[in-house]
């Protein structure tokens, strides 16, 4: 598995993740947006022989970390890849300056509720209706980037 940073020359492979792993894919103006890169854009993918299979965007504003992002393939789940990818969202944005970092999540969304879970972060607060497609709310997460808490698997893996 290879850690690549990821910019307008990945937006197709980025763009057929995104569609086969969320009902409500980004747009593919939304997604260009994300990987043109600019001041605190942040977008990694991780790569098997190439082939693209989890990849998260993050901005930073400031000094707060704002996860716009994060999807694996549906063969590549439950191996750390998600952990992996955060974690190295993490450090970079360690390296720029944020403290903290925020995320909204779907109430209904059971797997990223574990993975956010899983690496300390809290909610703090819900968003009513936010999603248009569903009208599900969003849950608001947050944790310190010195708190978040590293998975027994990164550790163990060699991705
Ligand atoms: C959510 C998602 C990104 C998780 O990716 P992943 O690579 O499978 O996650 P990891 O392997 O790093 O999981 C780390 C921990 O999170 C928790 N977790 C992840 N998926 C889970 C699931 N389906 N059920 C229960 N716990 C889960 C577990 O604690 C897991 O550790 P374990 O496997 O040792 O038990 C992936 O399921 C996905 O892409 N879903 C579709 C897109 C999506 O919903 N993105 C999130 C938007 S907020």
């Amino acid at each position: 598995m290879k850690l690549v940073r990821l910019g307008l020359r990945d937006l197709a492979r980025c763009l057929k993740l995104e569609q086969r792993n969320f009902p409500t894919p980004w747009s593919e103006p939304s997604m260009k947006a994300e990987l043109v890169g600019g001041a605190g854009h942040l977008a990694l993918g991780l790569e098997n022989d190439g082939f693209l299979c989890a990849q998260v965007f993050g901005r930073v504003v400031e000094d707060e970390l704002h996860i716009l992002n994060i999807a694996v393939d549906r063969a590549w789940r439950r191996h750390g890849l998600a952990s992996k990818l955060l974690e190295e969202l993490f450090q970079k944005a360690a390296g720029l300056g944020v403290e903290t970092a925020f995320l909204e999540v779907r109430s209904s969304n059971v797997a990223a509720h574990h993975l956010y879970d899983s690496l300390g972060f809290k909610r703090i607060g819900v968003r009513k209706a936010y999603y248009p497609d569903t009208g599900e709310d969003a849950v608001v997460m947050s944790c310190k980037l010195n708190k978040v808490r590293k998975p027994p698997k990164t550790q163990a893996k060699d991705i």
